[in-house]
């Protein structure tokens, strides 16, 4: 499955824009930092349980935005180089995390000599990303016990309790006919594993889910869908209007997964 080349699929009669813009998050570089919550602290509990956090290892944090994934892996030690294709996003990232090696490129442009990284992280990102190149690119640049790491926040749990504002937010998405977001539903991990094992290049050795919750106002509900690819501003003002109207505070239930591979060893052909 190549992620980022999802086709279009169909929707009343009409063929839908390909896919959301992955530079919603380069226009929208400035708000972005501040307006995405972080990863929970489990998350990162998990990857030092599993050895992934040694102080002096190599990382590389693809799709790195400003900085959600790096900040916490610098913080931990390791050496991080960041792959960012906005430019403006990757001056953010160099302003706040100058010890960080940031490049400017796609994934799947990027060039780096065979064993460079012990981890590859992709935080909230890998959607983006064509499977296909990316994959046979990582099975070069990571040692051999190296793992890659991909994780990404739902912002809407289906498992949760259904709150007033979540009510609002399924009418403003039935109303709406927004282009699809490349990948597959945020939400099925099963399916991310799918597209993630399918070439047999890499295995899973670890998945997990946390769940969350966070309290909004409107201004930070608001700030935060701003930075989702696929709400327009029409959609994001009634979501604030919601807020609003059931008091100036929500109650927002989250969850993110985390699955870790590894490359499958490659033999010769007999
Ligand atoms: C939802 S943001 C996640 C940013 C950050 N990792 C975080 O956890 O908040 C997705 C990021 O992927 C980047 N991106 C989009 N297409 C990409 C590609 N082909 N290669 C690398 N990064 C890409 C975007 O510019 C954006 O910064």
């Amino acid at each position: 499955m190549r992620h980022a080349r999802a086709s279009t699929p169909p929707r009343d009669g009409h063929t839908l824009d390909p896919v959301v813009d992955p530079m919603h998050f380069e226009a929208n570089a400035d708000a972005y930092a501040g307006a995405r919550p972080p990863y929970p602290a489990e998350l990162w509990q998990r990857l030092r349980t599993l050895g992934l956090l040694r102080p002096g290892s190599r990382a590389l944090d693809l799709g790195a935005g400003t900085g959600q994934a790096t900040g916490p892996l610098l913080d931990a030690g390791l050496r991080v180089t960041a792959i960012e294709p906005g430019a403006r996003l990757a001056a953010l990232l160099r302003a706040a995390h100058p010890t960080a090696d940031v490049r400017i490129c796609r994934a799947e442009d990027m060039q780096f000599a065979p064993s460079s990284f012990d981890l590859v992280v992709a935080a909230t990102s890998i959607h983006w990303m064509d499977l296909e190149i990316l994959l046979s690119k990582l099975c070069t640049i990571l040692t051999p016990h190296g793992r890659f790491a991909v994780w990404r926040n739902v912002f809407g749990d289906s498992d949760a309790e259904v709150t007033p504002f979540r009510v609002r937010i399924a009418e403003i998405v039935d109303d709406r006919r927004a282009p699809p977001r490349p990948g597959p539903p945020a939400e099925d991990l099963d399916a991310t594993i799918e597209a993630l094992t399918a070439s047999g290049l890499f295995q899973v050795t670890d998945a997990s889910t946390y769940r969350w919750t966070l309290e909004l106002d409107a201004a930070a509900i608001g700030r935060l869908f701003r930075t989702f690819s696929d709400w327009s501003p029409g959609e994001v003002e009634r979501a604030v209007a919601a807020v609003n109207e059931l008091g100036g505070t929500v109650t927002e239930h989250y969850s993110s997964w985390m699955v870790v591979l590894a490359p499958v060893e490659q033999r010769a052909a007999p």
